[in-house]
C-alpha cells in the first residue's frame, strides 16, 4: 500500500473517531435521555447532504487537572455551514458527549470562526445548545471564550438573524449568548436555562426548586419570556427553525424571500363583518381575524404563551413576509401592560432590523392601571413599544378594529408614529378613554348630585359614545386613511403593502439610540 493510500485511510479513521464525539457509551446515554447527538441534530436541521464541517480536528490546549491526557477530536462542538431550503446558514451544535458539552477556549474559537464567516457572507447563525457551561478545568480561558462569543452576538445583532435552540442544560453565563440572539427555542422536559442551578438557589435563598421549575421550557416560554418557542421534541424544534427562517431575509440588506401565493388576494372573509360583539365589553378572538386575512390562514406565532394579551408572529400577504402585532381582546381585554409592551417592542424592532413590514391590528382599551404595573415601571416598558414603533422605517399598515383609547392609540402604530396606511373598521372607537371613565372625570360631581345618577351617567355616556365611539372623528382629521369593510381587510392590506413596496425612510444619523431600557 502506498504512503498516500495509507494517509487517506488514516484520515478516514480520524474522521470516524471525530464523529463518535465522546464515544458510543456517552452517545447511548444521550439517546437514553431522549436527546439526539450534535451531528444528528445538524443532519435533521439542514437540507440533506448539505453540511460542510469545519475544525473537526481541533482539540483543547488545557493541561490543568491532567486534561492533556483527555482530548477528543472536535472538542465538544460541531461547527460548519449548510443550507436550509437551499439558503446558506452557519451552524454550531454543542456535543454533550464530550465533557458535557462544556465550553473551552478551542470550543469557543470554533464557534467564533463560523460567526465571523456568517457575518462576511451575510447568512444566519443557528446555535444548538446542550452544555454544562464553562469548562471548569480551563478557568478564565473558558470565560474569555464565552465573552468572545457574546461580542460577536452583539455585533451580529440586527445584521444577520441569530437563532438558538436549547436542547439540554444551559447554565451560568452560557445563557447569555442565547439571550443575545433573536429567537430561543426550548424543548419541554429536556432543556433548562438558569444563571444558577437549584443547589446554589437552595444555598443562597433557601428555596427548594427543581431544574424544571427554575428554568424549564414552560417557565421561560410563559413566565420570563426568555424562550420564544417551547416545543415537545427536538424534531419539532428543528422543523420550527426551518419554518421560521422561511419568513426571514439572510441579512439586514436583503428582503425575506417572496413565496408563491395560492390564496386569492381578493378573498372576502364574510365572517369578519359580524365578528365584533354588540357589547363593547364582550371579547372576540383575534386569532380568527388573523387566520381570516393572512395567506392560507398560516401564522407562525412568536411568544405564544408569554403576555398573551398581545399576539405577535409572522405571516404572509400575497407571499410577502410580514410581522403581525395584534391586541387580543380575549385576554385582559387586550390592554397593554409591562410584559406585552416588552414582547411587542422586541418583535417590532426585529422586523424593522430585517426589513419585514409590520401589520398591526388594534383593539386596545389602554394601558393596564394599578400599583403593580406602575411600580414595575410600565412607564418605561410602555415607552419601549412607543419607541419601537416610532423608530421603524419598514412599511407599517394598521387596522383599528374596535377600541383604540388613550396612550395606547398613539403607541399602536398610529399615523403620528409614521404609520403609512391606517385603516379602521366601522366599529372602531378612537378616543382619549372609554365612555365610563370619561364621564366619571367630566361629570363626576354632576352625576353624584343628579336625581337619578345612573340615568344621568348613562345619558352622558351615550352622548360621549355618539361623539367618539366611531372611526369618523379620526378619519375627519386624516388620522385614519379609510374606513373599510371588515370582510375586505385582506385585500386592502395587500394593496397597501404593494403600494409601500418601494418605501424609503431613514432616521437621523446617530451613534445609537437611547431606547428606554
Ligand atoms: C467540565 C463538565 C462540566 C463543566 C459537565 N461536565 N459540566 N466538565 N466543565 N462545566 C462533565 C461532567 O464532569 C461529566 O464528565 C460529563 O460532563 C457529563 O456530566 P454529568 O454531570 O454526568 O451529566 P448530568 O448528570 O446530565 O448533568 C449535567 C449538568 C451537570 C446539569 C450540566 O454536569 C452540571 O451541573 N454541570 C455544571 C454546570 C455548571 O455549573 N457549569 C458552570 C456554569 S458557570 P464525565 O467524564 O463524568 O462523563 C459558567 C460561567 C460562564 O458557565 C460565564 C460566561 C460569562
Amino acid at each position: 500500500m502506498s504512503n498516500q493510500v495509507e494517509s487517506v485511510k488514516a484520515l478516514i479513521k480520524l474522521r470516524e473517531e471525530a464523529r463518535l464525539g465522546g464515544g458510543q457509551k456517552r452517545i447511548d446515554s444521550q439517546h437514553q435521555k431522549g436527546k439526539y447527538t450534535a451531528r444528528e441534530r445538524i443532519a435533521m436541521l439542514l437540507d440533506g447532504g448539505s453540511f460542510e464541517e469545519f475544525d473537526m480536528f481541533v482539540t483543547h490546549r488545557c493541561t490543568n487537572f491532567g486534561m492533556q491526557d483527555s482530548t477528543f477530536l472536535g472538542d465538544g462542538v460541531v461547527t460548519g455551514y449548510g443550507t436550509i431550503d437551499g439558503r446558506l446558514v452557519y451552524v454550531f451544535a454543542q456535543d454533550f458527549t464530550v465533557f458535557g458539552g462544556s465550553l473551552s477556549e478551542s470550543f469557543a474559537m470554533k464557534i467564533c470562526k463560523i460567526m465571523d464567516q456568517a457575518m462576511k457572507m451575510g447568512a444566519p447563525v443557528i446555535g444548538l445548545n446542550d452544555s454544562g457551561g464553562a469548562r471548569i478545568q480551563e478557568g478564565v480561558n473558558a470565560l474569555a471564550g464565552y465573552a468572545e462569543i457574546f461580542q460577536r452576538n452583539i455585533l451580529a445583532s440586527g445584521v444577520v438573524p441569530q437563532i438558538s435552540a436549547i436542547f439540554g442544560p444551559c447554565a451560568g453565563g452560557a445563557v447569555y449568548s442565547p439571550a443575545l440572539t433573536d429567537f430561543n427555542v426550548m424543548t419541554k422536559g429536556t432543556s433548562y436555562m438558569f444563571l444558577t442551578g437549584p443547589k446554589v438557589v437552595k444555598t443562597v435563598t433557601g428555596e427548594d426548586v427543581t431544574q424544571e421549575e427554575l428554568g424549564g421550557a414552560s417557565v421561560h416560554a410563559s413566565k420570563s419570556g426568555v424562550a420564544h418557542f417551547a416545543v415537545e421534541t427536538e424534531e419539532d424544534g428543528l422543523k420550527l427553525i426551518r419554518r421560521l427562517l422561511s419568513y426571514l431575509p439572510q441579512n439586514n440588506l436583503e428582503e425575506a424571500p417572496l413565496q408563491p401565493c395560492t390564496d386569492p388576494i381578493d378573498r372576502l372573509e364574510d365572517a369578519l363583518n359580524d365578528i365584533i360583539p354588540d357589547s363593547p365589553n364582550k371579547p372576540y378572538d383575534m386569532y380568527q381575524v388573523i387566520g381570516g386575512i393572512v395567506d392560507n390562514g398560516e401564522f407562525l406565532e412568536v411568544h405564544k404563551d408569554y403576555a398573551p394579551n398581545i399576539i405577535v408572529g409572522f405571516a404572509r400577504f400575497n407571499g410577502l413576509s410580514v410581522g403581525i402585532v395584534a391586541n387580543q381582546p380575549k385576554i385582559l381585554a387586550g390592554c397593554l401592560d409591562i410584559n406585552s409592551s416588552r414582547k411587542a417592542a422586541r418583535f417590532v424592532r426585529f422586523c424593522d432590523a430585517f426589513n419585514i413590514p409590520i401589520v398591526t391590528l388594534v383593539d386596545v382599551p389602554g394601558f393596564l392601571p394599578g400599583t403593580q404595573q406602575e411600580y414595575g415601571g410600565i412607564i418605561l416598558h410602555g415607552a419601549k413599544l412607543l419607541y419601537a414603533y416610532g423608530e421603524t422605517t419598514v412599511p407599517k399598515v394598521t387596522v383599528t378594529l374596535r377600541k383604540s383609547y388613550g396612550g395606547a392609540y398613539c403607541v399602536m402604530s398610529s399615523k403620528h408614529l409614521r404609520g403609512d396606511i391606517n385603516y379602521a373598521w366601522p366599529t372602531a372607537e378612537i378616543a382619549v378613554m372609554g365612555p365610563s371613565g370619561a364621564i366619571e372625570v367630566l361629570y363626576g360631581k354632576e352625576t353624584a348630585a343628579a336625581e337619578d345618577p345612573a340615568k344621568f351617567a348613562a345619558e352622558k355616556e351615550q352622548e360621549y359614545r355618539d361623539a367618539f365611539a366611531n372611526p369618523y372623528n379620526a378619519a375627519k382629521y386624516g388620522y385614519i386613511d379609510d374606513v373599510i369593510e371588515p370582510r375586505n381587510t385582506r385585500f386592502r392590506i395587500i394593496r397597501a403593502l404593494q403600494q409601500l413596496a418601494t418605501k424609503k425612510l431613514s432616521n437621523p444619523a446617530k451613534k445609537h439610540d437611547n431606547l428606554p431600557l
